[in-house]
């Protein structure tokens, strides 16, 4: 029992914090998910409907789930106290899980995307690279591997820590991240018609908004955040005491809003470049892109090689910094209840989590009898966490901040026991007893299809 405390880690630095922070929630929802949202809902309009759910529901969010992990100093399961919040933890182990089943996947695909880049095999029209991507995605060896290799990855960051493998990864990872980020930026203003692509996503087109495209957008900052599932419970229970809670929750909501916006900014010149539409969906990232860059840089064809390559790795980075941090949530679980090492909890949390990811990714195409609620195994794991899991969780754990925590619990987290003027507190506990949760529960009862 006694090594239980003296083997919790903890951040270094108040760098470190953000950006193993600003590294889970920048992932795959921003530079795949957020570009598509954006071209199918209208542009600007989405963007700024996201804004307004980001301050009313998003930013709360997250900070109830620091204030939370912070003041519990203990793993999602033990972080909420009495029934039947102490279920929220719990969900959050579950879903990380969940979530990883499928996002492993994805982020596997980034792997093989990288290599085909680097092969020169993504040349040719779109045709060609949706066959592409379908004989990949069907094929039951190279996606298995890929997704297995990505969760291995994610295992030896793990295994090493929070301050050697977390920290220290993320540390080296985001800079990179954002200075791929900012190459392909540039190199994507540069292209001629470009212009409309900016155009697209600066002037907002509000024919497009309907009641739908609010719900998107709250979704979208739920999960772009990664806020429900207890991770960011996890990451602040590994703050210090004097971490600035709220800025540190703005810096890190501006850093995610940024890399999804300039995500939008490569993908959207890009595709008016060479007149693709951009609400393609989904499939925007891996099979109307790679297209784009090889089309767009036709004159000079090692530009549009490398900036496909490039934009691939820049994805594996987003991706691996936020399946580490799903991860560690379970691994954190396993190791204080059952008082392991953190190796040995680990592996129990990615052997499962292999078979999970395997049959997720078998389910999309050499096992089409995987399925779930009439889904895919994949589909449905995304649904019923993006959709279900997430949210449910989230409105938790604002509903315990918000009316079970004692308020002067909270006020101590956020004002730093009172070393902190935190004027904007009383602001704070409004939006998270009624103004969050109602929204909450709002999307709560839409997904689960009331209206
Ligand atoms: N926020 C990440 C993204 O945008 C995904 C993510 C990481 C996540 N951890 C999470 C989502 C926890 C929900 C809950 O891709």
């Amino acid at each position: 029992m006694k090594h239980q405390t003296e083997a919790r880690g903890k951040f270094a630095s108040k760098a470190g914090v953000v950006l193993a922070t600003a590294g889970s929630a920048v992932g795959l929802g921003n530079i795949w998910r957020f570009p598509y949202e954006t071209g199918m809902n209208g542009g600007a309009a989405f963007i700024l409907i996201y804004l307004l759910c980001l301050i009313a529901l998003g930013l709360p969010a997250m900070l109830c789930e620091f204030v939370v992990g912070r003041r519990a100093q203990r793993n999602a399961t033990r972080a909420y106290g009495g029934w039947p919040w102490k279920l929220t933890g719990c969900l959050g182990v579950l879903t990380g899980f969940l979530i990883m089943g499928f996002y492993s996947v994805v982020a596997g695909w980034t792997l093989q995307y990288i290599f085909a880049s680097v092969a020169g095999q993504l040349h040719g029209d779109v045709d060609y690279i949706r066959q592409y991507f379908n004989d990949f995605v069907a094929n039951p060896w190279k996606s298995v591997f890929w997704t297995v290799f990505f969760i291995l990855l994610t295992h030896v960051i793990i295994t090493r820590g929070v301050q050697r493998g977390i920290e220290r990864a993320s540390k080296v990872m985001m800079p990179l991240l954002f200075l791929l980020l900012l190459l392909l930026v540039v190199c994507a203003l540069l292209l001629p018609g470009s212009s409309e692509g900016v155009k697209f996503l600066l002037r907002p087109d509000f024919s497009k908004v309907s009641a739908d495209t609010v719900f998107d957008a709250l979704g979208q900052t739920f999960f772009s955040l990664s806020t429900g599932m207890a991770c960011l419970v996890t990451y602040a229970s590994y703050f210090d005491r004097d971490v600035h809670l709220v800025r540190s929750g703005v810096q890190i909501a501006v850093i995610d809003t940024m890399v999804a916006v300039l995500a939008g900014l490569i993908i959207f010149p890009a595709a008016f470049a060479v007149g693709v539409q951009p609400d393609a969906g989904p499939s925007l990232i891996f099979i109307t892109l790679p297209n784009v860059f090889g089309q767009a840089f036709a004159a000079v064809p090692v530009v549009g090689w490398l900036m496909s390559i490039i934009f691939y790795i820049l994805l594996m980075l987003a991706a691996l910094t936020s399946i580490i941090s799903m991860h560690e949530t379970p691994t954190a679980f396993v190791a204080e209840e059952f008082h392991l090492s953190r190796r040995i909890a680990a592996l129990l949390v990615t052997l499962p989590a292999m078979v999970v990811g395997v049959l997720s990714s078998l389910s999309l195409g050499s096992v089409p009898s995987l399925r779930l609620f009439g889904m895919t195994l994949f589909d449905s794991l995304d649904y019923i966490t993006a959709n279900v899991l997430l949210t449910l969780g989230g409105l938790l754990t604002l509903l315990y901040v918000g009316w079970v925590m004692p308020r002067g619990d909270v006020h101590e987290q956020i004002s730093n026991g009172g070393r902190l003027r935190a004027r904007y507190f009383p602001v704070f506990m409004f939006l998270v007893r009624y103004i969050s949760p109602i929204c909450m529960a709002l999307i709560f009862l839409h997904q689960l299809g009331a209206f």
